[in-house]
């Protein structure tokens, strides 16, 4: 399984460490318009690979190295600045996709593209647009990793193994994003029914600053050290390892939805089945008319940062 990663930055030399950590793929091929840093970056990796999973780590600056990948993980383009919203990035990386996307595709027209650039769900959009591929096969990270936040913050409050906490964070990977409490369950208990001697469950209020604590992530870490790396990283080594091992896992990717819960025409995050052909299916999960309404809207801000961006 060759997997190439188009941008060599931060997020793009941590995803590739983690498929390297976690045996995601037998080639690993960094690509950057950056030359010098494509190579030092994979230099770097295959000097780790003795202690790692084996895999080929190649470099270049030149399109042509990513060709006949089975994935293609897209991490090129602009990052927030402190103050910056993921937004404010959605012109000038849904105009790079336009130029990159269709060449990638050329070189490997059976991959698999997994988007991680921001915003997110407006890149897949201009991803899928500029790609010609059938939509199952253009995802990004989406909420994987707003949801792997709520569980880490859920996991905190209850004194649990994140592990035991299963949580989504659904609709866009940004400031509309929507916890689905009426969906969360702890060890197999759903939250409304947690234990009183064990903190019970936590009232709106607690419930709305833990979203809130979610939707703030980014900023906080990015504030303390110019970027977030470390959890995109094994985010997106995740969704790569569901579809070279063509798992079948269920984790809460964006990709393009046509009347899922009535909603249609948006990229977004919802779970979807994960394998070697993409998104298999779309899960209905059961989610209260609050909610309900919340995604409805966070659809309506994704289209419409759609059009403003020309995705
Ligand atoms: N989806 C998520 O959850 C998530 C999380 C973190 C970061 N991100 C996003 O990932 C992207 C990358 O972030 P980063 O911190 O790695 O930035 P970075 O500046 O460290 O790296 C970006 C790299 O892309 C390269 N690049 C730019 N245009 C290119 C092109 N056309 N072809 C090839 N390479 C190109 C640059 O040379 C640079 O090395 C940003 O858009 C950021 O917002 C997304």
């Amino acid at each position: 399984m060759k997997v190439a990663i188009v941008g060599a930055g931060s997020v793009g030399a941590t995803v590739a460490y983690a498929c390297l950590l976690r045996g995601a793929a037998d080639e690993l091929v960094l690509y950057d318009l950056d030359a010098a840093k494509a190579d030092a970056q994979a230099l770097d990796l295959a000097q780790g690979v003795q202690f790692a999973q084996m895999a080929r780590v190649t470099h270049g600056s030149e399109l042509g190295v990513c060709a006949e990948s089975d994935v293609i993980v897209i991490t090129a383009g602009a990052r927030q600045k402190p103050g910056q919203t993921r937004l404010d990035l959605a012109e000038a990386n849904a105009r790079m996709c336009h130029t990159l996307v269709p060449e990638l595709v050329a070189g490997s027209p059976n991959a698999l593209l997994l988007v991680v650039t921001n915003p997110v769900d407006v890149v897949v959009r201009a991803a899928l647009r500029a790609s010609g591929l059938p939509p199952a096969r253009v995802v990004g990270t989406g909420t994987v990793l707003d949801s792997s936040r709520l569980r880490e913050v859920l996991a905190r409050r209850c004194g649990v193994a994140v592990q035991n906490v299963h949580a989504y964070v659904l609709g866009e990977h940004g400031d509309s994003e929507v916890a689905i409490w009426s969906n969360v369950t702890i060890g197999g208990v759903p939250l409304a029914r947690w234990g009183p001697s064990l903190g019970g469950m936590p009232g709106e209020d607690e419930r709305r600053a833990m979203l809130e604590e979610v939707r703030q992530a980014a900023d906080r870490i990015i504030a303390g050290k110019g970027a977030t790396n470390f959890a995109i990283g094994v985010v997106a080594a995740r969704v790569v390892e569901a579809v070279t091992r063509n798992e079948r896992r269920v984790l809460p990717v964006t990709s393009f939805l046509e009347g899922y819960l009535g909603i249609g025409d948006v990229c977004m995050s919802v779970p979807a089945i994960v394998g070697r052909e993409g998104v298999a299916a779309h899960i209905p999960i059961p989610v209260d008319d609050a909610e309900l309404v919340a995604l409805t809207a966070s659809a309506a801000c994704i289209r419409d940062a759609c059009v403003r961006a020309g995705a």
